[in-house]
């Protein structure tokens, strides 16, 4: 599995650090107003436990798997609800957890579904970046890092579902996407 990384971006334990630096903001920033903490899976489920695991306040949280219609591409900007949240957003501080934004189409139709919900705020924290490739008009409110445009995997990300159990993240050989 190693032998597929072309090179390490940002290593588990600068990944760690950075992480509890999002968590201790957030921790300040919803304190007192007990959150949903909604991860969309699959991508963003490591980065919400190592997060929630950091924030030291009253919070909730829930799940929701969202998929992209369609093949490989995303361009079509049809995105659908493959599981739902469990609790009711009317009213509630929203914290949306994703590993990454790209073209930002998952997230400005989430952030839609929630707003068309009534929630009473919508907060994104994103781990990653890729801000050169945007196809949306999207940013966080929290990033972690940004990346290059390179086909990156681990911590959460895969590819054809594989490597998301890398503690880091690194950039995919192309020969194992492109043989
Ligand atoms: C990936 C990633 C983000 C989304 C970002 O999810 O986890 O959710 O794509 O891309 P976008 O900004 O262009 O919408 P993916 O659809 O691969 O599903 P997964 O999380 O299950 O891997
Ligand atoms: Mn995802
Ligand atoms: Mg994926």
């Amino acid at each position: 599995m190693l032998n597929d990384i072309q090179e390490i971006l940002y290593d588990a334990e600068q990944i760690q650090l950075k992480v509890k630096e999002m968590a201790q903001q957030l921790s300040e920033d919803f304190d007192g107003r007990n959150p949903l903490v909604i991860c969309v899976l699959k991508g963003a489920f490591i980065f919400m436990a190592d997060l929630v695991k950091n924030i030291n306040i009253p919070l909730e949280t829930d799940f929701m798997a969202i998929s992209s219609y369609g093949q490989s591409t995303k361009s079509s900007g049809v995105v659908k609800i493959v599981k739902d949240l469990d609790s009711p957003v009317e009213g509630r501080d929203v914290v949306i957890v994703e590993d990454i934004i790209d073209s930002g189409l998952t997230l400005s139709y989430l952030i839609d579904v929630l707003e068309r919900r009534n929630a009473k705020s919508v907060t994104v924290a994103t781990l990653f970046d890729k801000p050169g490739r945007r196809t949306v008009e999207l940013e966080a409110d929290y990033t972690g890092f940004s990346l290059p445009d390179a086909f990156v995997v681990g911590y959460g990300l895969d590819y054809a579902e594989r490597y998301r159990n890398l503690p880091f993240i690194g950039i995919l050989k192309p020969d194992v996407y492109a043989p």
